[in-house]
C-alpha cells in the first residue's frame, strides 16, 4: 500500500509533522540530527508497531511526552500509538485492532540502513529473518506452520530437560516437530529459488565486478536426511544437552565470493551493494507475486558508503520498481543529481530542519 498522508506526533524530535502529499519516491534531506531517520522510524511504527532502532517506547517518544502517535492514509488508514507505559493502541481502517499482528501485511516494509549490514556480517538470525520476511509475504501457510514449530520445539526442549524422560511423549513431539520443520524448509527453499535469479539480476546491475558471488541456503540439518531422521540421529546429543540441536531454527544463508566468505572479503561499499541487491530482489519477488501490493522501501542515508555512480545505479533500480520509496540523505542533490532524468517516477522532496518538514521543488 502506498501512503498518501503521514501524520507524526512526538516521535523523537518530530513533535507535530503533517505530510499531506507524499509521492511515490520521497526524499528527506537535512543536517545531522534534523529528524530524517525519525521519519523512517515513524513509518516503520505504522508498518510493524515498533521502530527499527529497538523496541523501547521510552527512547522513541519525545522526551517529556507521555505517548507518540503515527497516522497513515493510503488505501486504508492506519494508526499506531505507543505509550510510555509500554502499551500500544492500533487502529486499522478506523477500527481498534487487538494486536500488532493485525497490522502485518497492511504495509510491508523493507529497510536499508546501517543495521542491514548484519545480513552479511551479523548472526544467522538476521539472515533467517530476511528470508522469512519474503516467505511470510508470499506463502500464507508459512506463519501458522512457523507458530506450530515454535510451540513444538519449546515443548520438546522442556521434555529433554526433564530428569525422567518418557520416550513415547518425546516421540509424539518429535513427530509433530518433524512435520512442521520439513514444511518450513520446503517453503523457505521454494521462496529462495524465486529469490536467487532476481538477486543476481540486481547485483549484476549494481556491481558486475561481483559476478563470482553466490548465495546458498542451509536448511539447518544434513540435507541427505529428512528432518525426522535428523532428529532421531541427534536425539542422544539433544538429551545430553537438553535442547534440540538441528532444525530450521539453525537455517542460514551463506554468501560467498569465489568460495570465500563475502563478509570477510568485500569492502564496505561492496557490502552495501550486496545488501541493496538482496533487499531489492525481495521487493521484486513480492511485486512479481502480488502485483497489487508491492512493499515500500525505507532507505536511510542512501549515499553513505556509495560513490555517486553506485548511488545512481541503486536509484535506477528503485525508480524501475513499483514500490513507494522513502529515502534520506544529508544533501538533497546527492539523490536528485543521480536520479534518472526521464523516469516516470519523479522525486518528491522534503527538507527537514529541527523536527520541522517542508516540501520543496528541486
Ligand atoms: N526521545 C527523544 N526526544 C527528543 N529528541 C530526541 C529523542 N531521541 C532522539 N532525539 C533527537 O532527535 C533528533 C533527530 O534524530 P534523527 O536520528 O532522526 O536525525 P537525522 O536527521 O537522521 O540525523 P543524521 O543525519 O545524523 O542521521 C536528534 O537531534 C536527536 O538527538
Ligand atoms: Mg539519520
Amino acid at each position: 500500500m502506498a501512503l498518501k498522508q503521514l501524520h507524526i506526533y512526538n516521535v523523537r524530535n518530530l513533535q507535530e509533522v503533517k505530510l499531506q502529499d507524499l509521492g511515490e519516491i520521497n526524499v528527506f534531506s537535512g543536517h545531522n540530527g534534523s529528524g530524517k531517520t525519525s521519519v523512517l522510524e515513524a513509518i516503520h511504527i505504522l508498518g510493524l508497531g515498533r521502530s527499527f532502532r529497538g523496541s523501547s517506547a521510552k527512547a522513541l517518544i519525545t522526551h517529556g511526552k507521555p505517548q507518540c502517535t503515527v497516522f497513515g492514509q493510503g488505501a486504508v488508514s492506519l494508526g499506531v500509538r505507543r505509550l510510555l507505559t509500554g502499551e500500544s493502541q492500533i487502529k486499522v481502517a478506523g477500527k481498534p485492532a487487538s494486536s500488532v499482528t493485525d497490522l502485518i501485511g497492511q504495509l510491508p516494509l523493507q529497510v536499508i540502513n546501517a543495521d542491514s549490514f548484519d545480513l552479511l556480517v551479523g548472526s544467522p538470525r538476521a539472515r533467517r529473518q530476511y528470508l522469512d520476511w519474503g516467505v511470510f509475504h508470499v506463502e500464507h501457510r508459512f506463519y501458522p506452520t512457523w507458530r506450530r514449530f515454535q510451540r513444538g520445539i519449546k515443548q520438546r526442549n522442556k521434555i529433554l530437560r526433564r530428569d525422567k524422560i518418557s520416550q513415547s511423549e518425546l516421540s509424539v513431539w518429535s513427530n509433530d516437530l518433524a512435520e512442521a520443520g520439513d514444511a518450513i524448509h520446503e517453503y523457505r527453499q521454494s521462496y529462495f529459488m524465486q529469490l536467487v535469479p532476481r538477486f543476481h539480476a540486481m547485483l549484476e546491475a549494481l556491481a558486475p565486478e561481483l559476478e563470482g558471488l553466490e548465495i546458498r541456503y542451509r536448511r539447518g540439518w544434513d540435507k541427505s536426511l529428512s528432518y525426522a531422521e535428523a532428529l532421531t540421529q541427534s536425539q542422544k546429543s539433544d538429551l545430553e544437552h537438553g535442547y534440540t540441536h538441528v532444525g530450521p531454527q539453525r537455517a542460514d544463508l551463506r554468501v560467498l565470493i569465489s568460495g570465500y566468505s563475502a563478509a570477510d572479503t568485500l569492502s564496505r561499499g561492496q557490502q552495501k551493494l550486496v545488501v541493496c541487491a538482496l533487499k531489492l530482489a525481495q521487493g521484486q519477488a513480492l511485486e512479481d507475486r502480488r502485483a497489487a501490493q508491492p512493499c515500500s522501501y525505507l532507505v536511510d542515508d542512501l549515499p553513505s558508503e556509495l560513490d555517486s555512480e553506485h548511488c545512481r545505479m541503486v536509484c535506477e533500480l528503485l525508480a524501475g520498481m513499483r514500490s513507494q520509496v522513502f529515502i534520506t540523505s544529508v544533501q538533497a542533490d546527492e539523490i536528485s543529481n543521480v536520479w534518472p532524468a526521464s523516469g516516470a517516477r519523479p522525486l518528491t522532496m522534503f527538507h527537514v530542519e529541527h523536527g520541522k518538514i517542508t516540501a520543496f521543488t528541486a
